[in-house]
């Protein structure tokens, strides 16, 4: 493996250039996702298993990375996978509608107080099985990867639910997402997120719902009237990738690339709350308003989306939901 710069990478070009990493006999991982490479929870960990798979199994394996949605977007990436024209990738658990309803559960407003109670979730024995909910539709979930909390922003302030009323929302492309924005009187419009900030600009959408990281590594805040702490929902991701190219794999090279996946995994979660907090700080030093809510401002906004949880309950299981329920997080 010739291990480049990403920089060098994106400059050579998607296709071309960064093939020519991977030695030959060299297992070729193309790791693609949608966010910033650096100082973005994402971005950080795909760079950190890159670099862990480049340096431990070199001349078994090699890792590409391509950030910033520069290989395939997060509506493309799971068909291209399934053709083989990508090995992995971590999109957001709103992004696997078409394959599961389950993992809709973590789309449901109000559901986690915080990423740490996402975290035992995750771990607990449904949580868990949620990897291999899609495995008859060819994907299999290898571990989970956290971003953070979502926030709500808009052109105008956001303070109590009826403020939302008639305002055009970004969204990802979620039923559970769509219904919420319903919910508020709102229009949701599902768009990849590498259309977001010039729609934003444009005023072709209103207002959007997006982590702090991914709020300042992409300047949303630029564009809206401010940001509102709303941290009503949650985006963490799924590192997936094929069953076919996963079971074909030599077993122990296999393995070794879990093994390492994991340790990734544990080392970089631990530090997505920090980055996102950082991010926070960042968006407010730009001279942004950032609007917290009272404790009755949140009880409202819980009222107005709880009728969500009904409309998706029979879809997601009630036993799915009580057991995200019983986490309780902690932070
Ligand atoms: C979004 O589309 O807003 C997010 O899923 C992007 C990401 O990967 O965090």
């Amino acid at each position: 493996m010739r291990w480049y710069s990403i920089g060098l990478v994106l400059a050579l070009g998607a296709a071309g250039g960064a093939a020519a990493q991977c030695d030959p006999g060299e297992e070729r991982i193309r790791f693609s996702h949608v966010t910033a490479e650096t100082g973005h929870p994402k971005g950080e960990a795909a760079l950190l298993l890159a670099q862990r798979i480049n340096e431990d199994l070199d001349g078994r394996a090699c890792m590409e990375v391509y950030p910033r949605s520069s290989l395939f977007n997060d509506d493309d990436v799971l068909p291209a996978m399934l053709r083989g024209e990508v090995e992995m990738a971590a999109p957001s658990l709103s992004k696997f509608g078409a394959y599961t309803s389950q993992l809709q559960v973590f789309d449901l407003p109000f559901l986690f107080e915080d990423i740490l109670a996402v975290e035992e979730f995750q771990y607990s024995p449904e949580g868990a099985a949620l990897k291999l909910s899609m495995e008859g539709e060819g994907l299999i979930g290898l571990e989970f990867w956290h971003n953070g909390m979502k926030q709500f922003s808009a052109n105008r302030p956001l303070q109590m639910p009826g403020d939302a009323e008639g305002l055009v929302f970004r969204i990802q492309p979620s039923a559970v997402l769509d219904a919420q924005m319903q919910a508020l009187g709102a229009e949701g419009v599902p768009m990849p997120f590498s259309a977001v900030y010039d729609a934003l600009e444009a005023g072709e959408v209103d207002a959007q719902e997006n982590t702090w990281s991914n709020i300042y590594t992409q300047s949303f805040h630029t564009v809206q009237d401010g940001v509102t702490e709303s941290n009503h929902g949650i985006i963490d991701y799924l590192v997936v990738t094929s069953a076919d190219w996963w079971n074909g794999l030599d077993a122990g090279l296999r393995d070794d690339i879990a093994q390492i996946l994991l340790e990734v995994t544990h080392e970089r979660n631990r530090f997505a709350f920090e980055l996102g907090e950082l991010n926070k700080i960042r968006v407010r030093q730009d001279g942004s308003t950032i609007r917290a809510l009272s404790e009755e401002e949140r009880a409202a906004w819980v009222a107005a989306l709880a009728p969500v949880w009904d409309q998706f309950r029979g879809e997601i299981g009630d036993d799915l939901i009580a057991a995200a329920e019983r986490a309780e997080g902690g932070i």
